[in-house]
C-alpha cells in the first residue's frame, strides 16, 4: 500500500510510527537516529547502541573488565590525567592524537616509577574501547607467571600465548614489561606475544621502567620487534604516588591544625 491508497488516518499512523531500539546496557527502549547520517552525527554511546551517557560509561566499564583491565586501572582516564608540567601536557596530547588517528604504530611508555605510564595507557585503552575497538590488557609479569605455571603442567607455550589473546583484539596494553624477559619462559612468551601482535596488526601500548634501548640490550628479539612496532614516549617525571601521599599529609595537617585552633 502506498500513500495514495491509504486513508488519512492510516497515513497519519504510518508517519508517526517509530522503530525503537533496545539499549545494550539497561535493555530499555529508546528512539534511535532516523538515518545513517544522523547516526554518524550522534554521540558515541548512541553509535554503540546505548541509550544514554550513563549507560555508555557502564558499558565501557564492563568491556574494560572483560578486557582484563583491573578495577583500579579502570578509574584511570585521559580526562583525569593531570598535565601539571608541560612535558606531561605534550604526552597527554600525543595520547589523544594517537587515539583519534586510528594508529598503525603503537606506543611504548617508558620511565620512572609512578610517573603516570599505566594511567595514560589505561586512559588510551578506554578511549579505544569507546570507539568500538576490541581491547585487551595484560600485566607482563603475571602473563609470564601464567605461562610458567601452564608449561610446568606440560602445556605447549605457543598454545597458552595464543589462547591468552582473544581473536579479533585490536589493541593490547602490555603493562610493566620488565626484567622477566630475560628468563627462559619470559623471553619466549613475551617474544611470541609480540610477534602475534605484529602478525595480526594488533596495536600495542606497552609500559616499562626500562627504555626501548634497555629492552633491546636485555633481549634483542623483543627489542627489535618493538622498535618497529611502537613510538617511545619517555617519562622522566616525578612519582605521582608520592605527590598524592604528600597531599594527604598536608590535608591531615590542615584538619588537625583546624581542630587545635
Ligand atoms: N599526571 C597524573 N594525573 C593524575 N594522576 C596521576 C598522574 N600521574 C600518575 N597518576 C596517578 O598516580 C598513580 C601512579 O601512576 P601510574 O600507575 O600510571 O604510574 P606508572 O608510571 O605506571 O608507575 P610504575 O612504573 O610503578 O608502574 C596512579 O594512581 C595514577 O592514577
Ligand atoms: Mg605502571
Ligand atoms: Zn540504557
Amino acid at each position: 500500500m502506498n500513500d495514495e491508497t491509504m486513508s488519512v488516518p492510516e497515513q497519519a499512523q504510518a508517519t508517526t510510527e517509530v522503530i525503537l531500539e533496545t539499549c545494550l546496557e539497561c535493555r530499555t527502549s529508546y528512539t534511535p537516529p532516523a538515518d545513517l547520517a544522523a547516526l554518524q552525527d550522534s554521540p558515541w554511546f548512541i553509535q554503540r547502541g546505548l541509550c544514554s551517557e550513563t549507560c555508555g560509561e557502564r558499558w565501557l566499564d564492563s568491556k574494560l573488565k572483560d578486557s582484563g583491565l583491573p578495577v583500579r586501572y579502570r578509574r584511570m582516564t585521559l580526562a583525569g590525567f593531570d598535565p601539571y608540567v608541560s612535558t606531561l601536557r605534550d604526552k597527554l596530547y600525543r595520547a589523544w592524537t594517537w587515539v583519534r588517528s586510528n594508529p598503525g604504530v603503537g606506543l611504548f611508555l617508558s620511565g620512572a616509577v609512578g610517573s603516570g605510564k599505566t594511567h595514560l595507557a589505561a586512559g588510551a585503552m578506554r578511549e579505544m574501547c569507546r570507539r568500538g575497538l576490541r581491547t585487551a590488557y595484560t600485566h607482563s609479569f603475571q602473563f609470564v607467571a601464567g605461562c610458567q605455571a601452564a608449561t610446568s603442567q606440560g602445556r605447549a607455550l605457543a598454545d597458552i600465548v595464543c589462547a591468552s589473546l582473544r581473536d579479533g583484539v585490536d589493541v593490547l596494553v602490555l603493562d610493566d614489561l620488565g626484567a622477566e624477559i630475560t628468563e627462559d619462559v619470559g623471553y619466549h612468551s613475551i617474544a611470541f606475544l609480540i610477534e602475534i601482535c605484529y602478525a595480526r596488526d594488533i596495536n600495542l601500548i606497552a609500559t616499562s621502567n626500562l627504555s626501548l634501548g634497555q629492552v633491546y640490550e636485555l633481549c634483542p628479539r623483543v627489542g627489535s620487534r618493538l622498535a618497529e612496532m611502537v613510538d617511545e614516549l619517555q617519562f622522566p617525571e616525578a612519582d605521582y604516588r608520592l605527590q598524592l601521599a604528600q597531599r594527604r599529609e598536608r590535608q591531615r595537617e590542615t584538619v588537625n591544625g583546624g581542630r587545635v585552633n
